[in-house]
Formats: structure tokens, sequence, C-alpha cells
């Protein structure tokens, strides 16, 4: 297995064109565009990028390869600064090579092939247990409330805050999605919509700055997103705008919780300020499909990411069940040792 395959998800929905390549660069590119995004589907496919990597190394000499390999594997984790998944995953084959440094390059590069896939595999795994264990949360006749996308296209399947829902589907529940549009690139927009739509859940897409008022309404009965990066106490980045609508959930007493596997937690650092927020083009926040939305040098700061403090968090579910406040305490058990 010599090449990546993966959906271009900056073409959803208009069109389904999958990218197919053996060359690790495009991979980084990828990640980049947010042609593959989602915080566990970047990290599968960091780890596919860095085999494809591995195996266009020239070099037979064991030393080498592995400097080598290092090299590429700090080149792919310059791709996007915030989903923890990246570099949890990098960490990861970084460890594959090492711990087989005193076999032939080739069986190297043959171990860091099945760890790449084999992280696909426990991706599916991982959202299902975490899709059976959050879909207790969901009750007949709700209007949730979601934002940015978590479904199969942002993990390597199923999703997570959209797993949580699709189970929760599969169980026979029955109710109804509010989804964000999720400027500035519109993943509620372009692809929760998409994705809710092929599973036959019935949904309603709303701007940005609907969930205010529809809260006030009494129309939102609960709030399931998904993390690029949980601290050790709870704190969660997520898409910009996600913050926002934890303040508003807190106000109007609405749960809101936060779905994503345990490779999303940085237990290295004790709370959300340790986290880095991409900052990515104003042009992605002046323009809409290349048309100018804004005047010519109008100055637009696009944080792709936010913090929402873990106070405003009713639960954070993953493959280990629900995790509630105080998380700090909740999450001990799955904390590394030297975490
Ligand atoms: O910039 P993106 O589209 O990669 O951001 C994605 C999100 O913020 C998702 O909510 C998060 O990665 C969880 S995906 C299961």
């Amino acid at each position: 297995v010599d090449k990546v395959k993966l959906l271009d998800q900056r073409r959803l929905p208009a069109e389904e064109l999958y990218l197919e390549t053996r060359d690790y660069h495009d991979v980084i590119e990828a990640i980049r565009t947010l042609a593959i995004r989602g915080a566990p589907a970047i990290g599968v496919a960091a780890a596919m990028g860095a085999a494809l990597g591995a195996l266009s190394l020239d070099t037979r000499d064991g030393k080498e390869f592995q400097s080598r390999f290092q090299d590429i594997c700090r080149e792919i984790a310059a791709a996007r600064p915030t989903a923890v998944n990246l570099f949890w995953a990098l960490d990861r084959v970084l460890l594959v090579a090492q711990e087989h440094a005193d076999e032939s390059v080739d069986a190297i590069k043959a171990h860091l092939v099945t760890e790449a896939q084999t992280m696909l595999k426990e991706d599916d795994t991982t959202n299902r247990r975490m899709a059976q264990a959050g879909q207790v949360l969901i009750r007949d006749g709700q209007r949730v409330l979601t934002h940015c996308n978590t479904g199969a296209l942002a993990t390597g399947a199923y999703g997570t805050a959209l797993g949580v829902l699709r189970a929760a589907w599969e169980a026979g529940k029955r109710f109804s999605v509010w989804v964000d549009e999720t400027r500035p690139l519109l993943q509620g927009a372009r692809l929760t919509t998409w994705e809710l739509g092929k599973l036959g859940i019935p949904y309603t897409l709303i701007p940005d700055g609907a969930a205010a008022t529809l809260m006030h309404q009494g129309k939102v009965d609960l709030v399931i997103l998904g993390a690029d990066r949980i601290a050790a106490n709870g704190d969660t980045a997520n898409k910009i705008g996600t913050y926002s609508v934890a303040v508003l959930a807190h106000h109007h007493g609405i749960p809101f919780y936060v779905a994503a596997p345990l490779s999303t937690f940085d237990f290295s650092i004790p709370d959300g300020d340790h986290i880095p927020v991409e900052e990515r083009d104003a042009e992605e926040v002046t323009h809409l499909w290349g048309q100018s939305v804004a005047p010519a040098g109008a100055p637009a700061l696009n944080l792709a990411f936010d913090v929402t403090p873990h106070d405003f968090i009713a639960g954070i579910v993953t493959e280990k069940g629900i995790m509630e406040p105080p998380f700090t305490s909740s999450l001990k058990p799955y904390r590394p040792a030297q975490g």
C-alpha cells in the first residue's frame, strides 16, 4: 500500500472528489488547506503522510533513515497548530520507528504503514464506543444544537458529536438538529448538513448568530459538539464560535456537551491558556468562494478556534464514558503516567 486517498472536503457538498497521492507533501497541503480536516481525521492523515514519507526515503542506512524520518514528521507537524491529534499521531509513528530501529529499513517502513492503517481502524472503534457512551444523553423530541462538523468526514469513520447523534438515531430515538453554519469556512452549512442528510436525521441550518434567539425561545434542549484539544482541566479548544455557544447555553441553562476521543486530550497543559490557536489567512473572512464580501483591503482577523472554559461544560463524552466535572478528577485515570 503506497498511496493515500482522501475525500476533498473543500469541494463538498457540490462535488465528491477524491485526492490520491504517493507524496507526503500533498498530505501536508491537504491538511493545511482543509481538504482533510477535523481533529481525528487530521491525526490519521498525519500518520498516513508520515508512512508515505518513510516509503519515499531511498536510504538503507538505519541511522540516516531515522533522522530523515524525524525531519518528515517535523514538516507534517507544521501543517496546523491546534488539533493535538496531529502531534499525538506523529509521536506514535515516531515511537514505532524507534522501537524497530534495529530492523531493516524496509521492515520499519512496513511497520509504519501498518501503524497508520491500525490508527484508521482504531479511530472507527473509538468513535463507535464514544457514540454508544454518549447516546444516552439524547432523548426523543429533543432539539440539539451543534457547531462545525464532527461527522465521519472529521474522523477516520463514524464521527464524534455527530457519531453520538447517529448512534441515538440508530437506537430509534427521534430528534432534530440545529446546525450552525460555522463561519468563515462553513463546515456546518457544507458538511454537517450533507452528513445529516445522508443519515436521514432532520436538521435546520441556521446562521451562527441565531443560536441566542433560539435558546431564548426555548427551542434548544442540548448542545453537543467536538474538540480540537482539551487541556487537563477540561478547557476545550474547538471551532471559532464554540465559546459563544457555551456562554449562551450557560446563560439559558442548557446542557453543553463535548464529544472527543482521548487522543484529543493534551494532559501536558494545565489549562486552555496554553492551547495554541491557529490564525488563518484573513482572506477566508473577507472572501467567499474567491469573491470579496468586504471592501478591498478591509482588515480582518481569522482565529480558527476558541477555548471554552471547563466550567461551561456539563460533560465530555469519550470512548471511556462520559467524563463529568470536575474534569481533573474524572480524567485522572486516563492521564499518561508522565502527563
Ligand atoms: O478547522 P477544522 O474544520 O479542522 O475544525 C474542526 C473542528 O473544530 C471540529 O469541531 C473538531 O476538529 C472536532 S472533529 C470530530
